[in-house]
């Protein structure tokens, strides 16, 4: 058989997929889990918590599919980069919750750090920026707070990982302590060129290297698992983004997608090219499958999918999140109201852990519908905003971005993507099936244990750009007067 089974950990959900040996989705299960917010700009999962809805939803899947393990030529494991677990190697127990990567606690360290003279050289290293965002702060917070943690993790007794390495620990029964080059990336530990740790950056984070896992290509031999009746093997691993960007086939230069998740990212492949980027970007690791390193430039907005979850939960707006299309098209326009969706910080290009939202133009008139549509218009703006940094720093190079490719959950609204092409001035292209994440960990799977899927070519929807440049101009201007404000 040529089924795969696709593990998807992300920020507010666990899934398990598996697909055929052409690429349809067979059968599925998610299940959510709690976000902790213990203080103000603090996100924390518990780790037992991500591993059991993990495993539950795998062997959901595996139930409906009516196939045994026996069927599952490889399992592929993607994941929310950045966020960390620390785990008692003996015990295999979680010290405390995970922290998220959306956590800003380490907000001041980063600032001491680049107070320090040390950005540039860590941007020189690793490819990305001092934010809290990222996973090494994260790990020298506990380490900072518990000495006897330090301790033990000097003596081997610890490990530490992203939460593909905590799954994969715990799917191995421990025997397999390992991350991908793609999670790794995402650390501020690992050398973008090397492919892996950078004794400097520990020292500098004070991170003992003995807490640290293996780092492979994302397409190689991650051990088995005996959880599931019988023996699968692990043969992909990936971060959700990067494994987004090969399940939606962008493995050559200048081809780019975004998703919409609970934030937004928009990564471009750049071949065996680590382009550095002059206007807020990311480099980053794409997937690799060979001996051959694979580089992405990558914009990441911090609150997507999340902006229409707070017009939910935080103001009430409606009670499931499809509603938002409906409100906000009931409006021909947002009455000039702006909302900048800084909840925890700006992400990329802006780079500010301390800026907070706001909900700016206020009148009279102002409806719940101008919000809800200010807070969609606010989506594209940041991806434009991603967009145009990303298109700056390709210019002079062979790269050309031609269409945006698009997927996760919000890219099912159709005006939202209208919405995005007209702001961006160039196609989006939204394929049938919009599990790239998923389908981009069981591809990597798959490969590994030589049985590619035929995924048949599908015609997807293309939403053309319909503002002239004078309107996008004037929209994105009034966009910055607000960002500006926050800032
Ligand atoms: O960098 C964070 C990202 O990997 C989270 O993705 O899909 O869980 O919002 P998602």
């Amino acid at each position: 058989m040529n089924a795969v089974l696709a593990l998807d950990q992300g920020t507010t959900s666990s899934r398990a997929l598996i697909f055929d040996g052409r690429g349809r989705v067979v059968a599925q299960s998610q299940q959510a889990f709690e976000q902790h917010f213990p203080a103000p700009g603090w996100v924390e999962h518990d780790p037992q918590a991500l591993w059991a809805t993990q495993f539950e939803t795998a062997r959901h899947a595996l139930q409906a599919s009516g196939f045994s393990s026996s069927h599952i030529a490889a399992l592929g494991l993607t994941n929310q980069r950045e966020t960390v677990v620390l785990w008692d190697r003996a015990s295999g127990q979680a010290l405390t919750r995970a922290v998220v990567w959306q956590d800003r606690r380490t907000a001041d360290l980063c600032q001491r750090l680049r107070d320090e003279g040390h950005e540039e050289e860590v941007r020189q290293r690793t490819g990305l920026t001092l934010d809290p965002y990222f996973s090494a702060t994260k790990i020298a917070w506990w380490l900072d707070r518990h000495p006897e943690w330090r301790s033990r993790a000097e003596r081997g007794e610890l490990a530490v990982g992203t939460v593909d390495t905590w799954l994969l620990w715990k799917l191995t029964e421990g025997r397999v302590h390992a991350t991908d080059v793609t999670n790794a990336s995402r650390t501020l530990l690992m050398n973008l060129q090397t492919g892996q740790w950078d004794v400097d950056l520990l020292s500098l984070f004070g991170i003992p290297p003995a807490l640290l896992p293996e780092i492979h290509p994302s397409a190689s031999d991650f051990g088995t698992t005996r959880l599931f009746g019988g023996s699968i093997r692990i043969g992909g691993v990936a971060g959700d983004q990067q494994a987004a960007l090969f399940g939606q086939g962008c493995v050559a230069p200048g081809q780019a997608k975004n998703t919409y998740g609970t934030g937004c990212f928009m990564l471009m492949h750049t071949g065996a090219m680590a382009l550095k980027s002059k206007h807020g970007l990311l480099t980053t690791r794409a997937c690799q499958v060979d001996a051959q390193a694979q580089f992405a430039l990558e914009g990441s907005v911090f609150m997507g999918g999340a902006t229409v979850q707070w017009l939910r939960d935080g103001l009430k707006m409606f009670q499931s999140s499809s509603e938002v299309e409906a409100l906000a098209r009931s409006v021909p326009d947002s009455g000039g109201v702006v909302v900048v969706p800084a909840f925890t910080g700006l992400g990329a290009p802006y780079w500010n852990a301390e800026a907070r939202g706001a909900i700016l133009g206020l009148s009279r008139g102002s409806t719940q519908a101008h919000i809800a549509r200010a807070a969609l218009e606010a989506i594209t703006y940041q991806c434009a905003d991603v967009l145009q940094a990303m298109v700056q720093d390709a210019s002079g190079s062979e790269l050309q971005l031609s269409e945006l490719r698009v997927d996760g959950g919000a890219s099912a609204n159709d005006a939202l993507m209208q919405w995005q092409a007209d702001v961006l001035g160039v196609p989006v292209l939204r394929p049938p099936l919009l599990e790239s994440t998923a389908l981009g960990a069981a591809s990597l799977a798959a490969r590994m244990a030589g049985v590619e899927l035929q995924v048949e070519a599908q015609e997807g929807r293309h939403f053309r750009p319909s503002l002239s440049p004078n309107e996008i101009e004037s929209r994105m201007t009034r966009w910055h007067d607000a960002v500006r404000r926050v800032l």
